[in-house]
Protein backbone atom coordinates (compact mmCIF):
# COMPACT_ATOMS: atom_id res chain seq x y z
CA UNK A 1 0.00 0.00 0.00
CA UNK A 2 1.20 3.42 -0.69
CA UNK A 3 1.57 5.66 2.45
CA UNK A 4 -0.79 8.06 1.71
CA UNK A 5 0.61 10.04 5.17
CA UNK A 6 0.40 13.08 2.70
CA UNK A 7 -2.94 12.65 1.60
CA UNK A 8 -3.96 11.84 5.08
CA UNK A 9 -2.83 14.82 6.22
CA UNK A 10 -4.41 17.27 3.72
CA UNK A 11 -7.56 15.65 4.06
CA UNK A 12 -7.31 15.94 8.20
CA UNK A 13 -5.88 19.35 7.68
CA UNK A 14 -8.83 20.46 4.61
CA UNK A 15 -11.22 19.12 7.79
CA UNK A 16 -9.57 21.02 10.57
CA UNK A 17 -9.98 24.10 9.09
CA UNK A 18 -14.04 23.40 9.35
CA UNK A 19 -14.15 22.62 12.72
CA UNK A 20 -16.98 23.53 14.83
CA UNK A 21 -15.49 24.85 18.13
CA UNK A 22 -16.42 27.90 19.37
CA UNK A 23 -16.70 26.28 23.37
CA UNK A 24 -13.02 25.60 23.47
CA UNK A 25 -11.36 27.10 20.28
CA UNK A 26 -9.52 23.93 19.80
CA UNK A 27 -9.59 22.39 15.98
CA UNK A 28 -9.19 19.00 15.06
CA UNK A 29 -9.28 17.15 11.75
CA UNK A 30 -8.67 13.79 11.35
CA UNK A 31 -8.57 11.60 8.43
CA UNK A 32 -9.08 7.67 7.96
CA UNK A 33 -7.49 5.87 5.31
CA UNK A 34 -10.41 2.96 4.65
CA UNK A 35 -9.40 -0.90 3.40
CA UNK A 36 -10.80 0.29 0.35
CA UNK A 37 -8.41 3.33 -0.72
CA UNK A 38 -10.82 5.85 0.43
CA UNK A 39 -9.99 8.71 2.63
CA UNK A 40 -12.76 9.58 5.08
CA UNK A 41 -12.07 12.66 6.82
CA UNK A 42 -14.39 14.57 10.24
CA UNK A 43 -13.63 17.53 12.48
CA UNK A 44 -14.68 18.29 15.85
CA UNK A 45 -18.40 19.31 16.40
CA UNK A 46 -19.14 20.81 20.16
CA UNK A 47 -22.39 21.30 21.14
CA UNK A 48 -23.47 24.11 24.11
CA UNK A 49 -24.45 21.21 25.40
CA UNK A 50 -21.09 19.84 26.09
CA UNK A 51 -21.03 16.76 26.46
CA UNK A 52 -22.62 16.25 23.36
CA UNK A 53 -19.40 17.53 21.37
CA UNK A 54 -17.96 14.78 19.02
CA UNK A 55 -14.35 14.25 18.41
CA UNK A 56 -13.22 14.37 14.29
CA UNK A 57 -11.76 11.03 14.48
CA UNK A 58 -15.36 9.66 15.37
CA UNK A 59 -16.61 12.07 12.70
CA UNK A 60 -14.20 10.75 10.25
CA UNK A 61 -14.98 6.87 11.76
CA UNK A 62 -19.13 7.60 10.90
CA UNK A 63 -18.00 8.61 7.43
CA UNK A 64 -16.37 5.84 6.55
CA UNK A 65 -18.95 3.48 7.73
CA UNK A 66 -21.74 5.38 6.21
CA UNK A 67 -19.90 5.09 3.16
CA UNK A 68 -19.78 1.24 3.43
CA UNK A 69 -16.43 0.38 4.80
CA UNK A 70 -15.57 -1.29 8.34
CA UNK A 71 -11.82 -1.39 8.03
CA UNK A 72 -9.45 1.31 8.88
CA UNK A 73 -5.87 1.31 7.46
CA UNK A 74 -4.33 3.91 9.23
CA UNK A 75 -5.64 6.94 10.79
CA UNK A 76 -3.92 10.50 11.05
CA UNK A 77 -5.34 13.07 13.69
CA UNK A 78 -4.19 16.50 14.21
CA UNK A 79 -4.99 19.13 16.62
CA UNK A 80 -3.77 22.40 17.16
CA UNK A 81 -1.15 21.89 19.74
CA UNK A 82 2.42 22.13 19.18
CA UNK A 83 2.91 18.80 20.89
CA UNK A 84 1.69 15.74 18.64
CA UNK A 85 -2.46 14.97 19.28
CA UNK A 86 -3.34 11.79 21.07
CA UNK A 87 -7.03 10.08 20.52
CA UNK A 88 -8.74 10.81 23.54
CA UNK A 89 -9.70 7.55 25.50
CA UNK A 90 -13.53 7.16 23.88
CA UNK A 91 -11.46 7.79 20.19
CA UNK A 92 -9.08 5.28 20.83
CA UNK A 93 -11.91 2.90 21.56
CA UNK A 94 -14.31 3.11 18.55
CA UNK A 95 -10.72 3.43 16.45
CA UNK A 96 -10.06 -0.18 17.96
CA UNK A 97 -13.23 -1.35 17.19
CA UNK A 98 -12.58 -0.96 13.30
CA UNK A 99 -9.05 -1.01 12.91
CA UNK A 100 -6.43 -3.91 13.74
CA UNK A 101 -3.81 -3.92 17.01
CA UNK A 102 -1.22 -3.22 13.97
CA UNK A 103 -2.43 -0.34 12.47
CA UNK A 104 -0.49 2.86 12.40
CA UNK A 105 -2.51 6.07 13.84
CA UNK A 106 -0.61 9.30 13.24
CA UNK A 107 -0.96 11.78 15.90
CA UNK A 108 0.28 15.85 14.72
CA UNK A 109 0.91 19.13 16.18
CA UNK A 110 -0.63 21.85 14.26
CA UNK A 111 2.05 22.26 11.48
CA UNK A 112 2.06 18.29 10.68
CA UNK A 113 4.95 17.04 12.02
CA UNK A 114 3.63 13.41 13.37
CA UNK A 115 4.07 11.02 15.88
CA UNK A 116 3.46 7.54 14.75
CA UNK A 117 2.12 4.79 17.39
CA UNK A 118 -0.44 1.91 16.68
CA UNK A 119 -3.48 1.29 18.21
CA UNK A 120 -2.26 -1.86 20.34
CA UNK A 121 0.33 0.75 21.74
CA UNK A 122 -2.65 3.34 22.37
CA UNK A 123 -5.09 0.80 23.53
CA UNK A 124 -3.34 -2.40 24.99
CA UNK A 125 -6.63 -4.10 26.80
CA UNK A 126 -9.46 -2.91 24.43
CA UNK A 127 -12.51 -4.01 25.48
CA UNK A 128 -14.14 -6.45 22.31
CA UNK A 129 -17.48 -8.32 22.33
CA UNK A 130 -17.93 -11.00 20.30
CA UNK A 131 -19.66 -10.33 17.00
N1 LIG B 1 -11.09 16.52 20.49
C1 LIG B 1 -11.07 15.79 19.34
O1 LIG B 1 -11.69 16.15 18.33
N2 LIG B 1 -10.34 14.64 19.33
C2 LIG B 1 -9.61 14.18 20.39
O2 LIG B 1 -9.08 13.07 20.33
C3 LIG B 1 -9.43 15.01 21.56
C4 LIG B 1 -10.41 16.14 21.70
C5 LIG B 1 -11.89 17.77 20.52
C6 LIG B 1 -13.12 17.69 21.36
C7 LIG B 1 -13.35 19.14 21.72
O3 LIG B 1 -14.12 19.74 20.68
C8 LIG B 1 -11.96 19.76 21.71
O4 LIG B 1 -11.12 18.82 21.06
C9 LIG B 1 -11.41 20.05 23.09
O5 LIG B 1 -11.49 18.94 23.91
Amino acid sequence: MADKKDELLLAAKEARANAYAPYSNFRVGAAVLGAGGRIYSGCNVENASFGLTCCAERNAISAMVAAGETEIRKILVIGESEEFLPPCGACCQVIAEFAAPSTVVHMCAHEGQCRDTTVAELVPFVFKLKK
